[in-house]
């Protein structure tokens, strides 16, 4: 039985995909529902788990009994799961994370008077008769890539502490086997990404595996209109660590979720 299964364990789950202001009214998003991430922590809920759910804007209520993180941007999202995975053990990355920001979002709303052909937009004849506006994007740092060099940061931390001489308490107490109680060891966080690519999806997926270094990825298959982003249901391949790859059906994403759950739990394991 899975029931209770992530019992005094603490996940963290994004989800939805995040928004990036280019004026007080627009920004610039992606089609994620919030669907695949919401079922996600509430089978994690189910199961046992603490979970803090971090959340771009979506149009679900989020499962009870999350802590519900809300966010905007993909800035705003890298400090909540930073702080968040600061003390969990598993950290799922299924938000749709905008990859560009607009480098300088305008303080006002951008009015239509005020478009004009820029440098480039001038040689092109076409162009400057439609009036054009160049919005300028800047790179968003990657989620998953920043907590590469934490969770090493913070394994070798814990590595230091097991390492150094035990405390005055510890030697002089009176209690010789408590040290062996709470040894100190390194928290390693399970990292499990996702990938939405319209072609060469297997490729990619492998490559982004290994790049992040993950315990898992699992890769939607975002050319049918059942799967991935807004649908009820999806499919998805799921890429371990060891090179071993799954194909599962098409599903309700409630039942994905269960089956990724399954997949970390033996993760856990040893930690
Ligand atoms: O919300 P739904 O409508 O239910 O749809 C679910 C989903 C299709 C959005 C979801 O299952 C999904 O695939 N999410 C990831 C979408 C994506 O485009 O990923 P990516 O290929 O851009 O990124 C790969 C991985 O790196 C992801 O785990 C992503 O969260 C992470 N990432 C990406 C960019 C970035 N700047 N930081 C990141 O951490």
């Amino acid at each position: 039985g899975r029931t209770g299964d992530l019992a005094g364990r603490r996940v963290v789950v994004t989800a939805g995909g995040t928004r990036e202001p280019v004026d007080p009214v627009r920004f610039l998003g992606n089609r994620s529902s919030g669907k695949m991430g919401f079922a996600l922590a509430a089978e994690a809920l189910a199961r046992g788990a603490q979970v803090r759910l971090i959340s771009a804007p979506t149009a679900l209520t989020p499962p009870y009994g999350a802590e519900f993180v809300e966010v905007e941007t993909t800035l705003q999202m890298l400090e909540a799961v930073r702080q968040a995975v600061a003390t969990a053990d598993v950290l799922v990355m299924n938000a749709a994370v905008a990859d560009f920001r607009p480098a300088a979002p305008a303080p006002r709303k951008i009015k239509k008077e005020e478009l004009r052909a820029d440098e480039g937009a001038r040689a092109d004849a076409q162009a400057e008769a439609e009036e054009v506006l160049t919005l300028r994007l800047v790179r968003n740092p990657d989620i998953l890539q920043e907590l590469t060099h934490l969770s090493a940061a913070q394994t070798d931390t814990a590595a230091a502490a097991r390492s150094a001489p035990a405390p005055l308490a510890e030697v002089s107490g009176s209690s010789p086997s408590r040290s062996s109680e709470t040894p100190a060891r390194p928290r390693r966080l399970i990292r499990v990404g996702f990938a939405a690519e319209t072609h060469d999806v297997l490729s990619y997926a492998r490559q982004k595996l290994a790049q992040k270094s993950l315990d898992l990825l699992v890769a939607n298959d975002v050319t049918r209109p059942d799967s991935g982003f807004g649908s009820d249901t999806n499919k998805v391949y799921i890429f371990h660590a060891d090179g071993g790859l799954e194909e599962l059906p098409v599903m309700p994403k409630e039942e994905v979720a269960a089956a990724i759950w399954d997949r970390i739990v033996p993760l856990l394991g040893t930690n």
